[in-house]
């Protein structure tokens, strides 16, 4: 299985940005993280980190040619963004939203997710496993399709 995984705004200061909130792992651990589980499940991980919405959306309607699901961590892009949310609502791929913070523990502003209805499902609040726990749960959902 192609997983598309995404990072949306801000992501790529993993590490150094806000560690109290969002841990001392960067980008580049999370995916090699990321690249363990897909090595243990036979799939093929590709990574696009922007801090640009248009570029996002590019990229998830370049997935319909070759992806089996898309991995997102929207960033703040999740609390407003509607053309993200109707890009994916249009592509017709499994897609899992994470979030290293809890969002629901957040400011108020966090508190509401605009792609949560159009995603297969939500993590949020477990660190950097946030990734993991839902590649693993995109993976289970693409496994149980076969
Ligand atoms: C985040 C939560 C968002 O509210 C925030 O804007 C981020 C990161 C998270 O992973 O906890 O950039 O998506």
């Amino acid at each position: 299985m192609k997983i598309l995984v995404i990072h949306g705004p801000n992501l790529n200061l993993l590490g150094t940005r806000e560690p109290e909130v969002y841990g001392y792992h960067t980008l580049d651990d999370i995916n090699q993280a990321l690249t363990k589980v897909a090595d243990a499940h036979q799939s093929v991980l590709r990574f696009f980190q922007s801090n640009h919405e248009g570029q996002i959306i590019d990229a998830i309607h370049d997935a319909r040619d070759w992806a089996s699901g898309i991995l997102i961590n929207p960033g703040a892009f999740t609390h407003y963004a509607y053309a993200l949310r109707d890009a994916i609502a249009a592509v017709n791929l499994p897609v899992v939203e994470v979030h290293l913070s809890n969002i629901y523990a957040r400011e108020p502003f966090r508190h509401h997710s605009v792609l949560a209805a159009v995603c297969l499902g939500q993590i949020t609040g477990f660190g950097w496993r946030s990734y993991v726990w839902g590649l693993m749960a995109l993976l289970n959902h693409l496994q149980q399709q076969e």
